[in-house]
């Protein structure tokens, strides 16, 4: 392949940050503590949880790297970066979530498969690069295309990196040809974060964003584009990230009665307090993240300081002193809004969070309710424990 040393061996993986909390090694998985998640609404890169399911590919020859577009089109074309970069650039502020994230605390209830993560494998960060309808009108692809003339329906970003879920073969997944060629869905073909070129975890040099759907979707090191007929067949479309209701286990899965998980639901998780945090009696800040898939905004943030007997709302915003409005046009579609509020804490006590979208979604109140055997998707209440003692807080 032009351009590109292939998958580097695990031996050549980047730098991280120290503060990074390592769930997997190789594959390399990690995710920021709670409070660091916090610190900033665009998430700093380094801080940005990474979700890897092979080794990190070095690219190391851009002017030869290419992607190449191909499937049910007239014209297959190889486009250089500089096509990329010739198209309108757009920054499109953005959360990304792994449908794993807060999977560590489904497994508690029952034994799930898969990475375990807190609640931080996901960040929210500008991206900048071309929307994915500008790079297909290349191909002669028009805006708002459901179905090609030859019957291409989907859209398959297929990576550089190797997996050993695909038999060593590249990671890939798909979307809609609707949503690909839809200006307003911001799919982006990214080269940069938070203005800075992707850095190696991210997908360097080229990576698809989906705003509003499960970071999978988000396909990082791309190789090719390919308009097909059926949604991708690859192991993480269709053996993988799907939602399973409770009574299905591994003895009697069929993974194809389910479809791929695309949006992702409301959620919500504190991050100013871990599991379990021991206080001094008096006020403590409860504040946190809340987001939605599909671009719907948060309507509401609930919390309890009794177990979830009674309820305030939070305050919410995106930029700190103003507030936000769900779906205004001076809010980010796409990105998480903060939550916050002061409580007194005179004892011991649970703290619990659930949010609303503007579609009156709300969050499960239970994880028994939603569990899953890959334990995708917990967006039950989030609920973190006071103890009222000595403490250095
Ligand atoms: N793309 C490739 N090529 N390989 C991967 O392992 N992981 C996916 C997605 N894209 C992955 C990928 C998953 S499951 C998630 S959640 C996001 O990338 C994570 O992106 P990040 O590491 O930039 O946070």
């Amino acid at each position: 392949m032009p351009g590109i040393r292939g998958p580097s061996e695990y031996s050549q993986e980047p730098g991280r940050h120290p503060c990074l909390k390592i769930n997997a090694k190789e594959p390399f998985n990690a995710e920021p503590p709670r409070p660091a998640l916090i610190s900033s609404y665009v998430t700093p890169v380094d801080f940005f949880y990474k979700r890897n399911h092979g080794p990190i590919p070095i690219v190391d020859d851009l002017e030869r790297y290419s992607v190449s577009i191909t499937g049910l089109i007239d014209n297959p074309k190889q486009l250089f970066m500089k096509h990329i970069w010739n198209l309108p650039k757009y920054n499109v502020t953005a959360t990304l979530q792994c449908a794993g994230n807060r999977r560590t605390a489904m497994s508690k209830t029952k034994t799930v498969k898969g990475v375990g993560w807190d609640v931080a494998a996901i960040g929210n960060a500008v991206w900048g690069g071309a929307k994915l309808a500008d790079v297909l009108e290349l191909v002669g692809i028009p805006k708002l295309t459901s179905v090609t003339a030859s019957g291409g329906k989907h859209v398959e970003f297929v990576s550089i990196d190797k997996c050993k879920e695909e038999n060593g073969g590249p990671y890939k997944a798909s979307i809609p040809l609707s949503q690909a060629t839809n200006p307003v869905a911001d799919v982006l073909v990214a080269y940069e974060m938070n203005g800075e070129p992707l850095n190696r975890d991210h997908g360097y040099p080229l990576r698809v964003v989906v705003p509003g759907v499960i970071g999978a979707r988000s396909v990082k090191w791309l190789d090719s584009i390919n308009i097909i007929t059926e949604e991708c067949q690859g192991f993480f479309m269709q053996k993988d990230y799907k939602m399973f209701p409770p009574s299905v286990n591994w003895e009697n899965i069929n993974w194809s009665t389910r479809r791929p998980q695309m949006d992702f639901p409301v959620q919500c998780a504190i991050c100013s307090l871990e599991d379990v945090t021991i206080v001094n009696p008096g006020k403590i800040t409860i504040k946190g993240y809340a987001v939605s898939g599909g671009g719907r905004g948060i309507e509401r943030v609930d919390l309890s300081i009794d177990g979830g007997k009674t309820w305030v709302e939070a305050t919410r915003y995106q930029n700190a002193g103003i507030p936000y409005i769900a779906d205004d046009m001076s809010s980010d579609k796409w990105a998480w809004v903060f939550f916050e509020a002061n409580a007194d804490i005179p004892k011991s006590a649970e703290i619990v969070a659930k949010a609303v979208d503007i579609a009156a979604n709300v969050q499960p109140e239970n994880v028994e309710s939603i569990w899953n055997l890959r334990g995708i998707l917990n967006t039950s209440w989030h609920r973190v424990q006071v103890r009222v003692g000595r403490s250095n807080m």
